[in-house]
């Protein structure tokens, strides 16, 4: 564990701190995240990249649980997420408005997997 928590400051050290470890490979993924996964598509998708960390119309959510902040500077945590979703934030739309709380946890379920 120790040396674990040492190889990882190494790598962050090394790359600046700025990369994050992979998203969990689509073929790995449990049921609840599929469907998470198959709702990002739908909802997501169209303003957002998942899996490559690269700006589309909203900020890229590669790694969105594995860094501190969200990019506005709010944790990187459910509440936070989930009221993006619900509400919208600055110029995102509020986009929950067709998801049940099944979805809205299967959704983030799939987050944390980026
Ligand atoms: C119509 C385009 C659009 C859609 C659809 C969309 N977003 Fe966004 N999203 C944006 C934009 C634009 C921003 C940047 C908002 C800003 O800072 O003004 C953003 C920001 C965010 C943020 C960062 C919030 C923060 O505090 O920095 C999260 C997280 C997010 N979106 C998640 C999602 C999720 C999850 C979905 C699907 C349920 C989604 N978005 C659907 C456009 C979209």
């Amino acid at each position: 564990m120790v040396r674990a928590c040492f190889l990882l400051m190494l790598a962050c050290a090394l790359a600046g701190c700025k990369s994050v470890p992979p998203p969990t490979p689509l073929s790995q993924l449990n049921e609840q995240q599929m469907h998470g996964h198959a709702l990002f598509e739908t909802h997501c998708g169209a303003c957002h990249y998942d899996r490559r960390d690269a700006a589309l119309h909203g900020p890229s959510l590669l790694g969105v649980y594995k860094k501190p902040y969200l990019p506005s500077g709010a944790p990187a945590n459910d509440d936070r997420v989930t009221a993006t979703i619900m509400h919208g934030h600055g110029l995102m739309p509020a986009v929950g408005n067709q998801m049940d709380q099944q979805d809205l946890d299967d959704l983030l379920a799939y987050l944390h997997t980026l």
